[in-house]
């Protein structure tokens, strides 16, 4: 028997499914390729450069997202994921005996970050639609996480209704996951001009096409910056590799490319919402890449092991009580969704 082995329930990601001839919707990626830019990039990189570790800070990344979203580049700190900046967040802003808050519906590995490093915390539960309520996070607290759109709802906050529970917690960090904000969410970003205890995080997994590529960010106040660059420092300094900060650079150049292929996935979503409306089931309305949906006539369990012998793959939470009647489905493009509409009425 060996002594001091940690046990730990671990996150579970969506399957990664190999073959080609398969629609892929379980774990939110965006529908459409990389830009052509990105692609110039990766295929003209220097790969002798890569005999030199990587960039300490992405100082080249850095500026080109601080003219993006105008801030300033000491407001940024860029990671190998959103994960990899969520969980420093986790480490670096929630160190008080108080109980951190999120909700009992969202990103499945805000619960995981907290047990691995022994974080108080709290799931606190959405209201019977999903939804958030805002006086739900304005008592005492050692920080708040949310996820704005939520996932795995889809529901979105307005910035005011996000600034309510800023302003009332200035003595806390309030990490806000804007992982899909760009898909018809309201972006906190303009709150980091009146608080300093908004820490807002991005990926370019979702709206930029590079989930394989490992690349996300967190913006806030520089003493939040210096915080959680010192916990990478004590981490992992070289989390970034050189390829993805190149690729990544280029793709906020090119981010008119990115612009257009979201707005195809909003317009597709729009389309395949009012589909399954129209065949009787519940939709929350989504502003993000994906859809919650409580099938109607057939469980969500049966419809999942049907779409998969379809090689339709979507997201089913058999183990989370609220979700067990529920399907997580990404939006991939249209012709692919007319195939799940055409395969779910087939099974209905
Ligand atoms: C809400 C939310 N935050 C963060 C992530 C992590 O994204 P990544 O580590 O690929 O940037 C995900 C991935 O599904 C997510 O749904």
């Amino acid at each position: 028997m060996i002594k001091g082995l940690r046990h730990i329930t671990p996150y579970t990601p969506g399957s990664q499914p190999a073959g080609t001839d398969m629609i892929k919707l379980n774990t939110n990626e965006n529908a459409y390729a990389p830009s052509p830019e990105v692609q110039r990039a990766l295929q003209t990189f220097d790969s002798g450069s890569l005999r030199r570790y990587s960039s300490l800070d992405q100082d080249g990344l850095r500026q080109v997202l601080a003219d993006h979203l105008a801030v300033a580049a000491d407001q940024i700190i860029v990671g190998n994921g959103s994960d990899d900046v969520l969980s420093m967040a986790f480490l670096a802003f929630f160190n008080t005996q108080q109980p951190v808050l999120f909700p009992d519906l969202t990103y499945g590995f805000y619960k995981v970050w907290a047990d691995l490093y022994h974080i108080n915390y709290q799931e606190i539960p959405l209201a019977d639609d999903f939804s958030l309520r805002e006086q739900d996070y304005l008592g005492l607290n050692g920080g708040i996480v949310l996820a704005n759109p939520n996932a795995p709802t889809g529901l979105s906050k307005s910035l005011q209704e996000i600034e309510k529970i800023v302003q009332a917690n200035q003595d806390t960090v309030v990490v806000i996951d804007e992982a899909y904000v760009n898909f018809g969410g309201e972006s906190t970003l303009p709150l980091l001009n009146k608080y300093d205890n908004v820490f807002i995080i991005r990926t370019f997994s979702k709206d930029a096409s590079l989930a394989g590529l490992r690349v996300g960010y967190g913006v806030g106040n520089p003493k939040l910056i210096g915080v959680i660059k010192a916990v990478k420092n004590a981490l992992n300094p070289y989390n970034v590799d050189s390829i993805a900060e190149c690729l990544a650079t280029a793709a906020v150049k090119s981010w008119d490319y990115y612009k257009q292929a979201n707005q195809k996935i909003v317009a597709t979503r729009e389309w395949f919402a009012a589909e399954l409306k129209r065949l009787g089931f519940r939709v929350l309305e989504s502003k993000t890449n994906f859809i919650l949906t409580e099938p109607s006539g057939v469980t969500a369990g049966d419809l999942w092991t049907y779409l998969q012998s379809r090689h339709i793959y979507v997201r089913y939470f058999p183990n989370v009580e609220r979700l067990k009647n529920f399907l997580r489905i990404s939006i991939g493009r249209p012709a692919e969704m007319e195939k799940v509409v055409q395969a779910i009425q087939e099974f209905l």
